[in-house]
């Protein structure tokens, strides 16, 4: 975390005054193109906090592994990271201190499908909607029966809360803040905010949770991470397509979902058609962000239809954004407040990895992570230029203005 206090403090007024770079966002960013693989090699894509783990995948591809394993392969490195907050194991939790995660996979050549979602204690849920997938004649399983299902094919319970994002819930309680109440979607929502959000200045809200955060021993290298997720609570997650060297495909995208949200809650991530989509004649898509946003879009399955239709990979995820966009009629005061990206891969090779923003955060552009024999990160090419707003806003005392 590069930030310093002066700019955390700015950039929270700035974030809730709509005057940082997204404000004057409207211009879509003119690089229409998407990428080839290296001739007839297999690819990888993935979200960019999978990129430690795609050799792993990648070995797995090119030894004529399955795809689904492969994309298994990388998704499970983030899954078992206790410092990657946002999936599996050190997920960061719901509202009442649970890590409730979400999974779903399709498997190109079976035209087969598995999800599970809202499963407590089960740190490998890619692997477990891998399990609903072969192993049930279901494609959903959610919440306690995910979990019981779980332990009789042989996962182990564990306790997926580690210390680090413990302290940063604990954190997030002090501060009072909650998902109950309006949504973006809601027609009066500015109405029924100014009643509820939290009211100060800039400073004073930095004040308060950096001595909260020092009471509740969050280390100082710690504090200004643990204060953004609080204030600006992440989305998390990991998408992974893969293509083999004979044409076969597979997706995987797994999360502990949105930050702090309330018990039950499901975003796009196990949703199949939103948070990941494999068509074998097609292509494969999946999404990382907004999960209420790109469940009402069919984020993943719009792609691959668009792809049927004609559309090139950049084109098809450009639409699902615009689609995004549509459903708010352009109105910028909202969509400061989405973040979504889309990875994208044909049955061909061609990829693009798209976001409606630069990145969620100064400094953190939105990356995809690719292998086609070279492992690489690469920036998406963004609808708008500059970074997200979380949701929701903290309206500065002085000056309210959402
Ligand atoms: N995209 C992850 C979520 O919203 O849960």
């Amino acid at each position: 975390m590069t930030l310093s206090r002066r700019e955390f403090v700015s950039g929270i007024a700035l974030g809730a005054l709509g005057t940082s770079a997204t404000g004057a966002a409207a211009a879509p960013t003119i690089e229409p193109k998407q990428k080839m693989r290296a001739a007839g090699a297999p690819v990888i894509v993935c979200a960019g906090n999978g990129f430690a783990y795609l050799e792993r995948g990648y070995g797995l591809l090119k030894s004529g592994g399955d795809t689904l394993d492969s994309a298994v392969a990388v998704v499970r490195g983030p899954e078992e990271d206790p410092d990657d907050d946002s999936v599996g194991l050190g997920g960061l939790p719901n509202e009442e201190g649970v890590v409730e995660l979400d999974a779903c996979c399709m498997h190109g050549p079976s035209r087969r499908a598995g999800s599970v979602g809202g499963v407590h204690n089960i740190k490998n849920v890619s692997l477990l909607a891998r399990e609903v997938m072969l192993h049930t004649g279901h494609v959903m399983l959610v919440g306690e029966g995910a979990e019981r299902f779980a332990v009789a094919r042989g996962f182990a319970r564990e306790n997926l809360l580690t210390e680090a994002s413990r302290k940063t819930w604990l954190l997030w309680k002090e501060s009072h803040a909650d998902w109950w109440g309006p949504g973006l979607a809601d027609p009066s929502w500015k109405e029924r905010l100014r009643g509820r959000t939290r009211t100060a200045d800039g400073s004073a809200v930095f004040g308060r949770l950096d001595g909260l955060a020092r009471e509740l021993g969050i280390a100082p290298q710690d504090r200004l991470a643990a204060i953004h997720k609080v204030l600006f609570p992440p989305t998390g997650t990991i998408h992974c397509s893969a293509l083999a060297a004979n044409g076969e495909m597979s997706g995987i995208t797994t999360t502990s979902g949105l930050a702090w949200k309330l018990p039950g809650r499901l975003g796009d991530s196990p949703v199949i058609g939103a948070g990941c989509y494999t068509d074998q004649d097609v292509g494969s898509a999946g999404a990382t962000g907004s999960g209420e946003e790109n469940i009402k879009v069919a984020g993943a399955h719009t792609i691959v239809e668009n792809m049927r239709h004609g559309m090139s990979p950049f084109d098809a995820g450009m639409d699902a954004l615009k689609r995004i966009v549509r459903n708010y009629s352009g109105d910028m005061e909202r969509l400061k407040y989405v973040d979504m990206t889309y990875y994208v891969l044909r049955k061909d090779g061609a990829y693009a990895g798209v976001s409606l923003w630069t990145g969620y955060q100064a400094g953190h552009p939105h990356t995809i992570a690719v292998h086609d024999g070279t492992p690489r990160l690469e920036k998406t090419v963004s609808l708008y230029e500059g970074v997200s707003q979380e949701w929701p806003p903290l309206i500065v005392a002085d000056k309210v203005h959402i």
